[in-house]
């Protein structure tokens, strides 16, 4: 095993699930707008679409929603196919954006009757914001004092009856008061392979790429459960695709460019690979805190947590035990590493023996 620093580029990952400007020209195209078209989170639409006839039937607008999980699987697509589905605007904003109560006033006095306000990252909304958000969202009103000291005194204004999605990584983070006031609460899974595939077969009809069943099937496996990143890697294989070849993408030329890409047969990085080696390196493997291997790499706690980990855990490289992560022997098998104890029978998460198919990385 080679590690030669704990030092990370953790900034510059074509994996990264965080939306980069590069995401943004093609993304919108790609992304469906309603909600037959939406692929995957079977569970999720099956119920939103009843929530949605049933407020659309009582000529209410819908109940406010939070949509929590990982990022990249397509929270403010749904937002939209939501305000789609009611035939309302929609107006999109972010907690880190409403700096003071006044911004968020000005937001909520410009909605029209049953819009949608969507906020992403809900939870980094300040305490003074929450507290203004809350009779809005439970009375549609707004609570404002007006002048100070003993003359200070509070007046109400009606607001228009909208629906607030909020979006956010972890609802464990957010205030229980303003969890509390969500009627619907939907989490969003990371999508298995075949669902990714029949996404990117769906994108590559929209940039006119012609792309094989098994050339879907490999670039899917390889997505990390993320439609952002299978989106992503789509157009890069589609580069190699009209550069090295003729054009059309197939499995050999997926194959291609991500071992140029230098992601591997599971969809890891180097940094994936990096993260795992030292939990076996410094900490045998586990278990370790997650403050220390924070510590250890580099990168803060939560964002380990959020954006590094939910792929690794489902691929079951990387359990969560009440003493900290353990590396599992799938993931020693993953890496060639040899696990002190035996090799195990274990099936990865697409029902195979490790190590699969060993690509050269
Ligand atoms: N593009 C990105 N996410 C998608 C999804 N869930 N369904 C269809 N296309 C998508």
């Amino acid at each position: 095993m080679d590690i030669e620093s704990t030092e990370f580029d953790f900034e510059n990952r074509i994996v990264s699930t965080g939306f980069t400007p590069e995401d943004s020209d093609v993304d919108y195209s790609l992304r469906p707008k309603r909600l037959d078209e939406y692929i995957g989170q079977t569970k999720v639409k099956e119920n939103l679409k009843v929530y949605i006839e049933a407020a659309k039937k009582r000529g209410e607008p819908l109940d406010h929603v939070l949509l929590y999980g990982p990022p990249g699987l397509g929270k403010t697509t749904l937002s939209n196919i939501i305000a789609a589905e009611m035939g309302v605007n929609i107006r999109v904003t972010s907690g880190p954006a409403i700096e003071k109560q006044g911004d968020l006033a000005a937001i909520l006095t410009n909605l029209n009757e049953g819009d949608v306000l969507f906020i992403d990252e809900i939870h980094r909304l300040s305490r003074s914001v929450e507290e203004i958000l809350y009779p809005a969202m439970e009375d549609y009103a707004l609570d404002i004092i007006i002048g100070q000291g003993p003359a200070a005194r509070s007046i109400r204004i009606d607001l228009p009856r909208f629906t607030l999605i909020g979006a956010t990584t972890r609802a464990g983070q957010m205030t229980t008061p303003l969890r509390d006031r969500f009627g619907v609460v939907l989490k969003l899974e990371l999508y298995t392979p075949e669902e990714l595939a029949q996404i990117i077969r769906r994108s590559a009809g929209i940039l006119g790429v012609e792309i094989s069943d098994d050339g879907a099937v490999e670039l899917a496996r390889r997505s990390r459960g993320t439609p952002r990143i299978a989106n992503r890697l789509l157009k890069r294989v589609r580069d190699f695709a009209q550069v090295e070849g003729d054009g059309k993408i197939n499995s050999d030329v997926v194959n291609f460019s991500l071992d140029r890409l230098e992601i591997d047969a599971l969809g890891l990085d180097n940094i994936d690979r990096r993260m795992l080696e030292t939990i076996i390196k410094f900490y045998d493997g586990g278990p370790v805190g997650l403050e220390t291997l924070a510590a250890t790499v580099g990168e803060e706690a939560i964002t380990l947590e959020d954006v590094y980990e939910p792929y690794l855990m489902q691929i079951g490289f990387l359990s969560r035990t009440p003493r900290g992560r353990c590396v599992t022997k799938l993931a020693y098998q993953h890496l060639g590493i040899p696990m002190k104890g035996g090799a195990s029978e274990q099936l990865n998460f697409f029902g195979e023996e490790e190590p699969i198919k060993k690509k050269k990385n």
